[in-house]
């Protein structure tokens, strides 16, 4: 018997992917797909994302309220003091270059080395938290350095968690307005209510086991297609277009085709995804400073002929551009490969990961939904010897 989504569509109360079912009750965000609005911790996604910095963001999401200069200071420290990795998490990265490991894959298997080196009380869990998040982006621009051939760099000097990031993989202190244009967008994804990790996440701390094990757990909920999401091939079709005036033709090439517009549709947001506003804004400003907007103006047009046609193909759907659209162009503007884009995804929202396992752990019981039977009862069993 097969036992697909559709052959059960909510039968005896079974809900495929559990659509629309609430599975926990949470502060860190509020999305109303019908008004296009996200809202985090209280604040507005257009309010907060371009002006806090993500030390901030990651305080409000941990702490339900954002710091006071005292509080952050020294919440910044505690983050700063684990920007180390432990030998065995470097060894582990050589190894997996030498493989070839994608970066998801390499940042999936040293997290869980992260703990190591680390004196901590096992019920710690704040401590044990900035370890983690402070350790993130380590993991992965260590990997991508030694996938370039390059030593990996342990030491930072004084700077907020956005520049340090970037200084992780280049070396060089970053402009200013690339930091902040990093950080608007670690601030835009660290949170989005109950999507695929962050439920994950939570179902692995409803046991009350330790913290690195979900956000490790989280990670591999990540890495899968339909989730951490393709912005690379967003970014792809913009560069397959080339010039505006070959949008339409190429757009209508792929949709007569049959195939998806990449960086459209949601299937929350039917208005618009806040999302790709507040990154859109910040690409142009970050490409405006660079005095080149060239590109930026390309994907506006591209997106503007997208709307129409897919109005055209797909009328009634509501497909608008989603947060993957201009996350590409946001991190390639940053100067950020391909590659790492969905690696600064899981940096970003391991902050919310966390705080989805600190809410699950004080406010949950243990998840444990119920399956819907639906194989035969009477088997007979038949020994070995007589079964062929
Ligand atoms: N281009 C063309 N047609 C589309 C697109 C698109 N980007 N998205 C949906 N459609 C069409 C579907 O073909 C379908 O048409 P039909 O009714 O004629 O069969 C209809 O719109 C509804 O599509 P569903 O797949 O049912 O919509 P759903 O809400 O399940 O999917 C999703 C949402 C996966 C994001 C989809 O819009 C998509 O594949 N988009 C392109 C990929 C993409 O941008 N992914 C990143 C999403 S953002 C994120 O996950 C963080």
């Amino acid at each position: 018997m097969q036992m697909t989504s559709r052959s059960h569509p909510k039968t005896n109360g079974f809900v495929p992917g559990l659509e629309g079912i609430i599975a926990a009750q949470t502060q860190l965000s509020a999305i109303d797909g019908k008004k296009g609005q996200l809202v985090i911790s209280g604040y507005p996604l257009e309010e907060i994302a371009s002006q806090a910095t993500f030390e901030e963001l990651i305080y409000l999401l941990w702490y339900h309220h954002l710091p006071t200069t005292k509080e952050l200071n020294d919440f910044a420290r505690q983050l700063t003091q684990w920007r180390t990795l432990p030998d065995a998490t470097l060894s582990l990265l050589s190894y997996a270059a030498k493989e070839k490991k994608t970066v998801m894959d390499a940042l999936r298997m040293a997290v869980g080395t992260l703990d190591l080196e680390l004196a901590t009380e096992p019920n710690d869990r704040l401590r044990l938290a900035c370890a983690i998040q402070a350790r993130m982006p380590m993991v992965v621009a260590a990997y991508w350095r030694l996938r370039q051939g390059e030593a990996p760099i342990l030491e930072v000097p004084e700077m907020g968690f956005a520049a340090s990031y970037l200084y992780l993989l280049t070396g060089e202190t970053p402009a200013p307005e690339q930091a902040k244009a990093l950080e608007t967008y670690l601030n835009t994804v660290a949170e989005h209510g109950l999507n695929a990790s962050a439920f994950t996440a939570r179902v692995i701390s409803s046991t009350h086991t330790d913290l690195l094990s979900a956000v490790v757990g989280a990670i591999g909920a990540l890495k899968g297609p339909l989730h951490g999401g393709a912005p690379g091939p967003a970014l792809d079709m913009v560069f397959e277009i080339r010039e505006m005036d070959r949008a339409e033709a190429v757009l209508r090439e792929k949709l007569d085709r049959g195939e998806r517009l990449m960086g459209f549709g949601h299937r929350v947001y039917k208005v618009h995804d806040p999302r790709a506003a507040v990154l859109a804004d910040a690409a142009e400003k970050l490409y405006e400073e660079a005095g080149d907007r060239a590109l930026y103006e390309l994907a506006r047009h591209v997106e503007e002929k997208a709307i129409e046609l897919l109005v055209e193909y797909k009328p009634g759907r509501h497909l608008k551009t989603n947060v993957e659209f201009y996350t590409a162009l946001l991190l390639h503007g940053i100067g950020l490969e391909t590659e790492l884009f969905t690696p600064t995804f899981a940096v970003a929202r391991t902050a919310g990961w966390i705080a989805h396992c600190f809410e699950q752990v004080d406010h949950g019981r243990i998840i444990r939904p119920k399956a819907l039977y639906q194989g035969r009862q009477d088997a007979r069993y038949v020994p070995l010897s007589e079964r062929d």
